[in-house]
C-alpha cells in the first residue's frame, strides 16, 4: 500500500522536484534498504551555528593513527582525526566559517577547490594568505555561490601533503534541487602509498623521475577505506556524488553495462544527462552519477578501477583493481519508475569577444632531473596571464608532453571548447579538464569582478610542485612580480 503509493508520486513528478522551506527540502523517497551506506558513512563536520544561513564549522589539521588494513596502524594527515576529512554540508548561498587550526608538523593552507571565493579564502600560501604555521589558526570565511561537490585540500607540498591524507568533501546542495533519487552518497576516491609495515611512503621516491611520472598510492580508498560494500536493491535508483582526491591517479570504471547516467560535474548539473559506458575522473574532478545496478538478490558485484592511459607506462604494466562492492540485498528487484532527466539551461560563453590566450605544458629534462613549465618555463620563474576584471578569454592549451594534465583554474568555472572552438554539449562548468598527452584543447572563461592572483596547474600535484603551475592576474596592477613557493 504504502509502496504502491510511492509509485504513484514518482510517476507524476514533474522535471523538478518541489522543494520547500531552507534546510527543510522535501526528499524523494529512499529505495536502498536500510544502513545501505554505511559501510563509506563520511564522519559530518558538526554546524556551531545556529542561524540556518550559517555553517560554521571547526577543522583541525593534525596526525592520527587509522587502520587501512586488519591490524596493520598507519598515521595519516587528516582534518579532524578522519582519512577523508569531515563533510562539510552547505546550501548555495550559505555563509561557510571554518575556523582552521594546524597541528601538523608543517605550514599548510586550505584551498577550497572549485569554490568561487574571494582571493584572500583561496589558501595559495603566500599570494592569497600566509601560510599557517604549526601551531597557528587562520579563519576562512566566503559564501558557497553555487551548488555542487566541492572539496578542500591543502596547497603547500600538494603532492606530498595531500597524498598523506590532507582532503575532504564539501557538498554545496541545491535548496531546490530538481533531481528525484533519495538515496545519495558522496565517495571520495583516493589513493595512499604504503610501506609493506603500513607506513606512508616518502613523497619524494623515485626522484626525479617519480615526480615526472607522477607518484601514485599503493592503496586504493573509497571514503578511506579499502573495498567497501554499498548495499543495494537491484534495480533501485542511487546518487553518487563523486570527487577524485587522489593526488595523481586517474579513476576509470565502468559498471558492465548496468544503467549509469551523468547529470553534473564540477560545477553542478549539466545541461542534460549523459548516458556513459565508462567514467572517467582525472585527479581533481568531480562527477554526479545515477545508478540503478541489478543483480541477483544476495550476489555481489565488484567496481573495478581500470587502469587509464595518462602516459607512458600507466597502463602496459597495471591490473585493473577492484575499488569497492555492490552487495544485493535480498529484496525483490525495483520494477518502478527510473529517475526523470534533469535538465538545466546553461547559456555557452560568447568567444566573439574572447581574448586569446595560448599556453603550452613543457618538459625540460637537464642532468636526468625533470622539469615541467607553461610554455618552457617553471612556475617559480614565470610571469601571469593577465586579464581584465568582466572580460572573457579564449584559452588554447598545447600539451607538448607525453603525459596527460588536468588543467584547473582557481576561482572560476569554464567551458569546454571544440577543436574549432564551439560549445561541447552537453554543456556544463569546469573547473578541472583533461589535457591528453600530446594534444591540444580550448576552453572559454568569464572572469568577474574577484581581483586577484588565481592558479592554475595541473592537478597532478607532483607535475604541479614539479613547474607545471601558472598565474591568472585579474585585474591586478602590474608589478612585475615573478612567482614564488605558492604551493
Ligand atoms: Cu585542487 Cu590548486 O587545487
Ligand atoms: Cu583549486
Ligand atoms: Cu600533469
Amino acid at each position: 500500500m504504502y509502496v504502491k503509493y510511492i509509485f504513484a508520486w514518482i510517476c507524476s513528478l514533474p522535471l523538478a522536484f518541489a522543494a520547500t522551506a531552507h534546510g527543510a527540502e522535501t526528499r524523494p523517497p529512499r529505495l536502498q534498504p536500510e544502513g545501505w551506506d554505511s559501510q563509506v558513512t563520511l564522519v559530518a563536520a558538526a554546524d556551531l551555528n545556529p542561524d540556518p544561513r550559517i555553517v560554521e564549522v571547526d577543522l583541525d589539521a593534525r596526525v592520527a593513527s587509522v587502520e587501512l588494513t586488519p591490524g596493520v596502524r598507519t598515521e595519516v594527515w587528516t582534518y579532524n582525526g578522519a582519512l577523508p576529512g569531515p563533510l562539510i554540508r552547505a546550501h548555495a548561498g550559505d555563509r561557510v566559517i571554518v575556523h582552521f587550526s594546524n597541528h601538523l608538523p608543517e605550514p599548510t593552507t586550505v584551498h577550497w577547490h572549485g569554490v568561487r571565493v574571494p582571493i584572500q579564502m583561496d589558501g595559495v600560501p603566500d599570494i592569497s594568505q600566509p601560510p599557517v604555521p604549526s601551531a597557528g589558526v587562520f579563519t576562512y570565511d566566503f559564501v558557497v555561490p553555487d551548488p555542487g561537490l566541492f572539496w578542500y585540500h591543502p596547497h603547500v607540498l600538494s603532492a606530498a601533503q595531500v597524498g598523506f591524507g590532507l582532503y575532504g568533501a564539501l557538498l554545496v546542495e541545491d535548496p531546490d534541487d530538481p533531481v528525484s533519487v533519495g538515496d545519495e552518497t558522496v565517495l571520495v576516491l583516493s589513493d595512499i602509498g604504503l610501506e609493506s609495515d603500513g607506513r606512508l611512503e616518502p613523497p619524494d621516491s623515485g626522484g626525479s623521475t617519480g615526480m615526472a611520472f607522477g607518484r601514485e598510492g599503493t592503496t586504493l580508498l573509497v571514503n578511506g577505506r579499502v573495498r567497501p560494500k554499498l548495499v543495494v536493491r537491484s534495480g533501485a535508483p542511487q546518487r553518487w556524488r563523486i570527487v577524485n582526491a587522489a593526488k595523481s591517479r586517474f579513476f576509470q570504471f565502468d559498471l558492465d553495462g548496468q544503467l549509469m547516467t551523468r547529470i553534473g560535474g564540477d560545477g553542478g548539473l549539466m545541461e542534460e544527462p549523459q548516458r556513459l559506458d565508462t567514467l572517467v575522473l582525472a585527479p581533481g574532478e568531480r562527477a554526479d552519477i545515477l545508478v540503478s545496478p541489478k543483480g541477483k538478490p544476495g550476489s555481489t558485484y565488484d567496481v573495478v578501477a581500470v587502469p587509464f592511459n595518462r602516459g607512458y607506462g600507466s597502463v602496459e604494466y597495471r591490473l585493473a583493481e577492484p575499488l569497492f562492492t555492490l552487495v544485493f540485498d535480498k529484496a525483490a528487484e525495483y520494477t518502478g519508475p527510473q529517475p526523470t532527466p534533469v535538465r538545466r539551461p546553461i547559456e555557452p560563453l560568447a568567444t566573439d569577444a574572447a581574448t586569446p590566450v595560448n599556453i603550452e605544458f613543457t618538459m625540460a629534462q637537464q642532468g636526468g632531473r625533470f622539469e615541467y613549465g607553461i610554455n618552457g618555463i617553471p612556475f617559480a620563474a614565470g610571469h601571469p596571464i593577465v586579464a581584465v576584471p568582466g572580460s572573457t578569454q579564449l584559452w588554447t592549451i598545447t600539451n607538448k608532453t607525453k603525459w596527460s594534465h588536468p588543467f584547473h583554474l582557481h576561482g572560476f568555472f569554464f567551458q569546454v571548447l571544440d577543436g574549432q572552438g564551439a560549445p561541447v554539449h552537453p554543456l556544463e562548468w569546469k573547473d578541472t579538464f583533461n589535457v591528453p598527452l600530446e594534444s591540444t584543447i580550448k576552453l572559454v572563461v568569464r572572469y568577474d569582478d574577484r581581483v586577484g592572483s588565481w592558479m592554475f596547474h595541473c592537478h597532478v600535484l607532483d607535475h604541479a610542485d614539479g613547474g607545471l603551475m601558472g598565474m591568472v592576474d585579474v585585474g591586478v596592477a602590474p608589478s612585475g612580480h615573478v612567482h614564488r613557493g605558492a604551493n
